[in-house]
């Protein structure tokens, strides 16, 4: 089946893209770095040819409040008369759980007039409202910062990690229209000021954040609910504890949050900065480990560089496919052992760097001349 992911480059497309094809079907990543344009209209005639299901998981690439709903107006318009013209089966889309709460916000109104536009088209469709993802929450914490505060409503919210959101759409994308709204949250409920102090702490981030009642969310106001999706949603797996663990830069010194230290990394405090325990890298899963991302290859471990030499993604958010890692920003990819591009927009190769094993400790063997910081 041919399934076209319209922001295929992005942090649930670059995801999602992975597992369709791994599943068999005929891909195709569409975004305007592989030519196709949802707003000028460019490149999206000839992508769509032939395709049985759009997912459209395409963002704004500006956040402002009539930049942001020309492009949700405008591209989803240029999508579904593209998708009739194709005799497309189905359209999927992500939106935000709470959208049509949540109107005092730009960013929502023009979700939701994307929501209206493909309920109002003729294309059976899709749509899922996810609750906001752990890979955004440094973006939540950055569209809230005054100064060195962080300024958030107290409200309970429930968050989700990426690789569940792209786990449900590619069920959805292959099964049948809902020609309704699905609601997936993730597993744990917490308050939005206490997580986001957490995930600042963890990557050593000195900005303080404040419960303010009277904060708004990204310009509207929240009630203690807003954000939480109904009893009926669908829940990931993935919990925050887990996830952080796996992404977040270790601790270097005690000048750091003691709830992020505790969460984070708990037990690395005996090893040295280029060392990890066997145990927290399974199979098939990836660990940041000082400036490096250590990969567990079907029991085999290597290490690259942590970072895209695109533009700095962190690799060890992305997501990993047999041998091969996709950067979380703009779905790079890269042989992890040999460090070979497999695709852009990288174009440089990543360092790569032999690991050893002794006992239950791995140890990363990086040249003096790339040492770790500090170590
Ligand atoms: N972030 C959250 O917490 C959250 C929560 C719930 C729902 N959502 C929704 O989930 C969706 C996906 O979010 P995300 O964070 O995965 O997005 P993202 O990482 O920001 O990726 C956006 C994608 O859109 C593409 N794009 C931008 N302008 C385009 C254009 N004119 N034509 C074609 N492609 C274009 C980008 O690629 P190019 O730059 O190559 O064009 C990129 O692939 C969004 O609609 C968002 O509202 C997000
Ligand atoms: S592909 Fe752009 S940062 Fe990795």
């Amino acid at each position: 089946m041919k399934i076209v992911v319209v922001g295929g480059s992005g942090v649930i497309g670059s995801r999602l893209v992975t597992l369709l094809a791994r599943d068999g079907h005929e891909v195709v990543a569409a975004s305007r770095r592989s030519g196709v344009d949802t707003v000028t209209g460019e490149g999206l005639t000839q992508a769509l040819s032939g395709a049985a299901v759009v997912v459209d998981v395409s963002n704004s690439p500006s956040l402002e409040d009539a930049a942001v709903m020309k492009f949700f107006k405008t591209s989803t318009h240029n999508l579904l008369a593209a998708e009739a013209a194709a005799s497309v089966r189905h359209h999927v889309t992500v939106s935000v759980v709470g959208t049509g709460r949540l109107l005092g916000s730009g960013y929502f109104r023009a979700k939701f007039a994307q929501e209206k536009l493909i309920k109002e088209s003729s294309i059976p469709y899709s749509i899922i409202q996810a609750t906001q993802f752990f890979e955004f929450l440094t973006n939540i914490a950055d569209a809230a910062t005054h100064g060195t505060a962080v300024r958030v409503p107290p409200v309970h919210f429930q968050p989700i990690a990426a690789n569940d959101v792209a786990r449900t759409v590619n069920k959805i994308a292959t099964g049948d229209p809902l020609n309704g709204t699905l609601e997936i949250g993730g597993p744990e409920a917490f308050y939005l000021d206490g997580l986001l102090q957490r995930v600042l702490g963890a990557r050593n981030d000195p900005r303080e954040v404040i419960a303010d009642a009277h904060a708004h969310y990204f310009g509207t106001d929240l009630k203690d609910r807003s954000l939480l999706p109904g009893d009926e949603a669908e829940l990931g797996e993935i919990l925050f504890d887990d996830w952080l663990g796996r992404t977040a830069q270790p601790i270097p010194n005690a000048n750091v949050q003691p709830a992020a230290a505790a969460g984070a990394r708990t037990g690395r405090s005996q090893l040295k900065e280029n060392e990890f325990r066997v145990g927290e890298v399974p199979a098939a899963s990836v660990l940041l480990v000082g400036d490096c991302a250590v990969f567990n290859i079907e029991g085999g471990f290597c290490a690259t560089q942590a970072m895209c030499p695109h533009r700095q993604g962190p690799l060890s958010e992305g997501s990993l496919d047999g041998t091969t890692v996709t950067c979380p920003l703009h779905g790079a990819q890269f042989n992890v052992w040999t460090g070979a591009v497999l695709r852009g927009p990288a174009k440089d190769p990543l360092k790569t760097y032999r690991v050893t094993v002794d006992g239950d400790i791995g140890r990363v063997e990086v040249p003096l001349a790339h040492a770790f910081q500090g170590a």
